[in-house]
């Protein structure tokens, strides 16, 4: 009986000790500064920005705020991942969808407008002065203008250019232009040659630009018969005026200054985009930009903000080629009489030589030839 009664009383007071240790750790537990002992545990970047370090995201396990994290996502923060392209850590990257808006929206316009524009003002001119013809008349005689290995280096320039640009303002409009009127497979496989041609011609432009810069150089030089030369706008809107020039005018020097530039910036942003990801060309030049002229344009660029700022640039450089050469291309052919043999068999009429090159003529007396007959009714050369 005794000890019945002693057994009943050790299971009571057990069941007291334990319910006060249950109460009195519940007390503890709900003690404010317990959570946030809990909290400190966690990396700091958690609490306020995107998981670095590995920590997991989420109210659930109270570590952090959901919308911390989604909020630091979408604002660019860059995790990390294991794998070995660390871009990939950036979920979300807001540049990119300006990026994109600019490309598609104001670039294209205004870039068509410049095209359009160009291709307009050359009609109206063909359309107010005509073809520019030799006044004299064809001459008996030509003069040697270029050699081969000149014709070669303007040729190689000029075809990779015209398949680059081609090519380039398919990748630009194709799919608005070309794609409704071809159809989806065509469109698809020529964009697709276009590519290819697109990459590998670069060399060709690059070796053609080496070329012309080296031979041409010298040539290009501005002075004295320049200013002259522009103060009479070339004579190309009057009849009967022929400011003297040397090999090349005033107006070609132009030329040439905007195809080295313009070809060299655009090799430049082209290379970069072919091989991405390896350059840091806008960091470096902004900051150039910023100590010249106290701008503060950001010189902390990742290295897909260089891409992108990279094709918005070669599109920009390209449309200001493209505009160029298209003025070009009408005065060296349909624009004026006599003009393309410089560059077709390399000899030209002497009239014309003494019209729009009279400087370089008295220097070259030894080039001229007897022409070869089929060149209409000769005219004696004056
Ligand atoms: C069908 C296309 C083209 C034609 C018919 C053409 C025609 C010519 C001709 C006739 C000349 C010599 C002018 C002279 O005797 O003074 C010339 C020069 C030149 N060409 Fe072209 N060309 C074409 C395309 C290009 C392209 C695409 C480029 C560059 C990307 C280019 C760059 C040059 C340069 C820099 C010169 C020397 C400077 C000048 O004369 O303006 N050409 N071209």
């Amino acid at each position: 009986m005794d000890g019945n009664r002693i057994k009943t009383f050790d299971l009571n007071a057990l069941w007291r000790a334990v319910a006060l240790v249950g109460f009195l750790l519940a007390i503890v537990l709900a003690l404010p500064g317990h959570g946030n002992a809990q909290q400190g545990l966690a990396p700091k970047a958690v609490q306020s920005e995107a998981p670095t370090g590995g920590a997991v995201p989420g109210e659930a396990l109270g570590l952090t705020s959901d919308t911390d994290y989604w909020r630091a996502v979408r604002s660019g923060v860059q995790g990390n991942v294991s794998i070995p392209d660390k871009k990939a850590g950036t979920l979300i990257q807001s540049e990119g969808e300006a990026w994109r808006s600019i490309r598609n929206g104001p670039l294209s316009l205004y870039a068509s407008w410049a095209l359009l524009g160009t291709i307009v003002l050359l009609g109206l001119f063909y359309a107010i002065r005509g073809r520019i013809r030799i006044e004299h008349g064809p001459s008996d005689k030509t003069i040697t203008r270029f050699k081969a290995v000149e014709r070669f280096g303007h040729w190689m320039l000029a075809v990779s250019f015209i398949i680059l640009g081609l090519t380039g303002l398919n990748v630009l409009y194709g799919r608005y232009v070309l794609k409704p009127l071809i159809g989806d497979g065509a469109f698809g496989f020529i964009t697709q040659v276009g590519k290819y041609l697109h990459n590998y011609l670069a060399f060709a432009f690059m070796a053609g630009l080496v070329m012309i810069f080296v031979m041409w150089v010298k040539h290009n030089l501005p002075d004295r018969t320049d200013v002259k030369w522009l103060l009479q706008a070339g004579g190309l809107f009057s009849k009967n005026l022929h400011p003297p020039a040397k090999k090349f005018n005033a107006g070609q020097k132009l030329i040439f200054w905007s195809v080295i530039i313009g070809g060299f910036s655009l090799s430049l942003s082209g290379w970069a985009l072919m091989f991405p990801f390896t350059t840091h060309f806008f960091a470096g030049t902004f900051g150039k930009i910023n100590m010249l002229f106290g701008t503060e344009l950001p010189t902390v660029l990742s290295v897909l903000q260089e891409q992108q700022l990279n094709q918005l640039w070669h599109t920009v450089m390209a449309i200001f080629m493209v505009c160029v050469i298209l003025a070009h291309i009408y005065i060296g052919s349909l624009g004026m009489e006599g003009a393309f043999d410089a560059m077709g068999t390399g000899e030209v009429d002497l009239n014309w030589a003494k019209e729009h090159h009279s400087l370089w003529v008295e220097e070259h007396q030894g080039d001229i030839h007897q022409g070869s007959g089929d060149r209409g009714t000769p005219q004696p050369a004056e």
